[in-house]
Parts: C-alpha cells; sequence; structure tokens
C-alpha cells in the first residue's frame, strides 16, 4: 500500500485512485479561486462604500461641532434674566448639549470603523512589505468587534514582535477567519484570548477561544476546502483553506490545539523579515 503511493500507478485501479486524487486537487483549487475572487470582488464593494459613506460622516461631523458652538452662544444670551421661561430654556439646552455630545461620539467611533474597513478592503501593494502583525490585529479586532461585543470577553496580550514580510491585507483575512470561527465556536458566552510573542526568530500570533472544541477527527479535516459543520449560509468551509494557503505563502506555519468542550487554540508562526 505505501509503496504504490510513491511509484507510478501501473494497475488501472491504481490510475483510477490517482485520477480521482487528481480531480480533487483541481476541485479544491477551484473552490479556492472562486472564493478569493468573490473576496476580491467584496473588497472593492466595501471600499467603495466605505469611500460614500465618508463625504457625508464629515459633513454630520463638522455639523456637529457648529451645533455645539450655537448652544454655547444660546446659554450665554439666555443667561442673563432667570425668568422661569429662560431657566426651561436653559434646561432644554442642557439637554440638546448632551445629546449632541453623544451624537460627537457616535460619529467619531463610525469614523473609526470606516477608517479600518477601508485600510481592510485596500488592494495590497503588488510587492510585500513590512508588517507590524500588533497593528494589524488591531486593525482587524475593530472589524470584528461588533461581532464579539456584549457575547464575548476580548482578552489582549500583545508582547513585541518582529515585522513579517508580506501582505497585510492577506494577513488580516487569517486573522479574520479564525476570529470569526472562534466567535462561532463560542455559542453563548465566553472568553478569546489574543497572546503575540516571539519565538525562535518568528512572530508568533495565538488566538485561544473558550469555545465547543473539536474532536481529533474533526480537527484533522479543518483545512480541507469545503469542510464546514456550519449550516449553509453560516459557512462555506473555505475559511481555514485559505488561512492555510496565505500562511503557507508568507512561508509560516500554524498549530491548531483543540478539546471538546474547553475550547480551541490556534497558533501562528510566521518568520521575522531579516
Ligand atoms: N475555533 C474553532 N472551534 C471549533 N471548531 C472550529 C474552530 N475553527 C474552525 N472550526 C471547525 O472548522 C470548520 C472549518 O472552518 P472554516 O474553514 O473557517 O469554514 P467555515 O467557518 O465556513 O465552516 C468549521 O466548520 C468548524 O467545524
Ligand atoms: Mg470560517
Amino acid at each position: 500500500m505505501e509503496q504504490s503511493k510513491q511509484n507510478s500507478p501501473s494497475t488501472p485501479v491504481e490510475m483510477e485512485a490517482t485520477l480521482a486524487e487528481l480531480q480533487a486537487l483541481l476541485e479544491e483549487k477551484d473552490q479556492l479561486l472562486m472564493a478569493s475572487e468573490k473576496m476580491a470582488v467584496l473588497g472593492q464593494i466595501t471600499a467603495g462604500i466605505a469611500h460614500e459613506i465618508n463625504t457625508p460622516l464629515g459633513a454630520l461631523k463638522s455639523n456637529y461641532d457648529l451645533f455645539g458652538r450655537c448652544i454655547v452662544k444660546l446659554k450665554e444670551l439666555s443667561a442673563g434674566s432667570d425668568d422661569s421661561n429662560n431657566l426651561k430654556i436653559q434646561k432644554l439646552l442642557e439637554k440638546i448639549d448632551q445629546l449632541n455630545a453623544v451624537n460627537i461620539k457616535a460619529s467619531e467611533r463610525i469614523v473609526q470603523i470606516v477608517n479600518s474597513v477601508r485600510r481592510y478592503a485596500r488592494q495590497d501593494d503588488a510587492d510585500p512589505t513590512d508588517n507590524d502583525l500588533i497593528e494589524i490585529m488591531n486593525n482587524t479586532l475593530a472589524i470584528v468587534h461588533h461581532e464579539l461585543k456584549n457575547r464575548i470577553n476580548l482578552h489582549l496580550e500583545f508582547n513585541s514582535v518582529p515585522t513579517v514580510k508580506g501582505f497585510p491585507t492577506q494577513l488580516s483575512q487569517v486573522f479574520l477567519n479564525i476570529l470569526v470561527n472562534a466567535s462561532h465556536a463560542i455559542e453563548d458566552k465566553g472568553d478569546i484570548y489574543v497572546k503575540t510573542y516571539t519565538s525562535a526568530q518568528n512572530a508568533v500570533v495565538e488566538i485561544r477561544d473558550t469555545g465547543k472544541g473539536m474532536s481529533p477527527e474533526k480537527k484533522d479535516r479543518i483545512f480541507e476546502a469545503g469542510y464546514t459543520t456550519k449550516s449553509s449560509g453560516v459557512g462555506m468551509g473555505l475559511g481555514l483553506a485559505l488561512v492555510n494557503k496565505i500562511i503557507n505563502s508568507h512561508n509560516g506555519t500554524i498549530e491548531v490545539e483543540s478539546k471538546e468542550d474547553v475550547g480551541t487554540t490556534f497558533r501562528i508562526f510566521l518568520p521575522a523579515h531579516q
């Protein structure tokens, strides 16, 4: 059995098996190609939307600022006399002032989100660049934030790591896929631990969740293109296949540890940029 795998196929059955293997490989490539094309289109659309949102957002922000200054003026004007109407007006102005402060905070938050989406959707340069994984992780976390908050406690431990040569959008996609999987694995409430550290000339990113974990049989299959345990619409089973492909092309490696009902740890090793 072992030997026939290494030699070229000779019997019709072996030929059949080799053909089937080739077929499977081709299908896997097709699926990955489709997924990355879809991602690229999605990236362009998202970048367009983020760009469109930016202009009205700028208008809102500057109006809120103007609003704030009007309120200050109105307060000054009504501060002169103190009949009962004026007191009411002062109260209302106070209320408007508070609401405006909330609006300013909210629009600042939207600006933050739009900026991180724009960074994520930006097409990578043709040549690999020098990357700070902590910065990439922070930008990625800003994108998944809405998916995690209220339900999942995020614990960050960023120890300094060497820079890594590669494509930031792809690396962000790796973190995004693993973080989203971690969030899916946590059914109700739970924790995600993100840690960076240096080990033997590698920048290491560790993402651990307290989700439902996997049996060893499941764990063996997670990098297969098309393997998913999620209902259609939630997962296509391409996320980790893509993760694997991206890490390979960055000369890195991935480790997975998992225990059912305890959780899962993904560890990504990327060589330091010399
Ligand atoms: N953190 C995790 N905890 C438990 N199972 C996981 C985790 N990450 C991945 N998996 C398993 O691996 C499968 C494949 O993941 P992935 O390739 O991202 O595809 P998808 O998320 O579309 O299902 C998932 O369906 C799930 O069964
Ligand atoms: Mg996934």
